[in-house]
């Protein structure tokens, strides 16, 4: 079955009782048994639910592995994995370039309990196998990452990895299964923010774990329960018909990723672009490798001042300022004073995140509208210098 197909037929039958083409909401908490302990793989909806149970099978069939465990949020997902997998005295690599959540809850929460966080640049093949040691047992990756667009060849960190006796993890948030299959790269566990492609619309916040052995599955699956952070099955429900479109949605941010990142690279207040499918990408050719698509966020240097930026993002026509990407709406963020904001501005420094990034999730909408409002915002930009530059002459 091909990609899109699964996407709307994969553990997707119509539904027995009626012949409902959709299934419905198990909107339950709990599930009546036939005697103490015997019932129908249902017994509590913290534990398993009809509808979550489908859109994890869903996902597991898209990302081609047997297990999946969906979160209420991404985080919860991360979490789901940290705390299954890390104890005190434990170390993880993570790469320079991170979601700052995933920054946060390591530096944080996990660093507070004894584990050692050693934030690396993860493309070096020294640095990476310097940093493995006897206590590492995660190494973290995302690729594309969050905020740069950085891509990492992920079968030749998988292999350093197994080499020192961790687990790769892969971030699969911005490239999506369609655009990347992390497992045939050699992921131990893939994760996603629901909330960003595969939902698609900006109207739910949700995670997902897979993974392709059910060994290094089960101890996120326990502690799901045991903890439980779960989404509703409202919730699941609509990721299931978000789902449905993946592969149509993906094609039109790809299409205006690169249409705006050719804009971009042509203007002169741009200093840097950051877009995996351009040739300047120094990521481009591994991305050519590993990628079947280049994905739809595209980030940027502008070559000005913070106050610019800030006045630029502020007033978009169609690209709203807010957090969070992968919606049909685009969105705008000032990563240094947002998503970023809870990395301490020293390290973001010493990071190369610069507080003049800016980046950009186009949305759904056409491609000459997106393009036309960014050029209007530098132009407006370089409009304003000119009119301080040379002060009006009064008589
Ligand atoms: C790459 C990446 N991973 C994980 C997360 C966390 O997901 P959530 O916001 O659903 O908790 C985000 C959120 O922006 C993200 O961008």
């Amino acid at each position: 079955m091909e990609f899109a197909t699964k996407t709307i037929h994969a553990a997707q039958p119509s539904e027995p009782e009626t012949g409902s083409l959709i299934a419905p909401i198990f909107q339950t908490s709990t599930y009546e048994q036939d005697a103490p302990g015997e019932h129908r793989g249902f017994d509590y909806s913290r534990t398993n639910n009809p509808t979550r149970a489908r859109l994890e099978a869903v996902l597991a069939e898209l990302e081609g592995v047997s297990y999946a465990a969906v979160f209420g949020s991404g985080l919860a997902a991360e979490n789901g994995i940290l705390q299954a997998y890390l104890r005190p005295g434990d170390e993880i690599v993570i790469p320079q370039d991170v979601y700052g959540g995933t920054y946060r809850i390591l530096n944080r929460v996990f660093q507070s309990f004894g584990v050692a966080i050693r934030q690396i640049d993860i493309g070096d093949a020294v640095a990476l196998r310097n940093a493995l040691s006897p206590k590492t047992r995660l190494v973290w990756i995302e690729s594309p990452t969050n905020p740069r667009l950085l891509v990492y060849d992920i079968p030749a960190i998988a292999r350093a990895a197994h080499d020192g006796g961790a687990l790769l993890v892969v971030d699969n948030t911005f490239a999506t299964p369609l655009f990347q299959q992390p497992f045939q790269l050699g992921a131990d566990l893939v994760i996603h923010s629901v909330t960003k492609y595969l939902g698609g619309h900006s109207d739910l916040i949700q995670g997902a774990v897979l993974a392709r052995d059910p060994g290094v599955f089960e101890p996120v699956k326990f502690l799901q329960n045991a903890t439980g952070a779960v989404p509703s099955p409202f919730d699941c429900w609509l990721t299931l018909r978000g789902l449905k479109t993946l592969e149509l949605r993906m094609q039109r941010h790809e299409e205006n990723a690169r249409q705006i990142a050719a804009a971009l690279e042509a203007h002169p207040l741009v200093r840097r672009v950051y877009y995996p499918g351009l040739q300047s990408h120094p990521g481009h050719e591994i991305a050519k490798r590993q990628m079947t698509g280049f994905g739809g966020m595209v980030s940027f240097e502008l070559d000005g001042t913070v106050e610019e930026v800030v006045s630029f993002v502020s007033s978009r026509r169609f690209f709203a300022l807010g957090e969070s990407l992968g919606g049909v709406k685009a969105l705008v963020c000032h990563p240094a004073r947002m998503t970023h904001a809870s990395i301490p501005a020293a390290e973001r420094a010493a990071l190369g995140l610069s507080d003049t990034l800016v980046r950009l999730s186009p949305g759904c909408e056409h491609p000459r509208d997106l393009v036309a409002d960014l050029v209007e915002g530098l132009d407006a930009v370089a409009a304003a210098r000119q009119t301080i530059a040379v002060p009006a002459v009064t008589v």
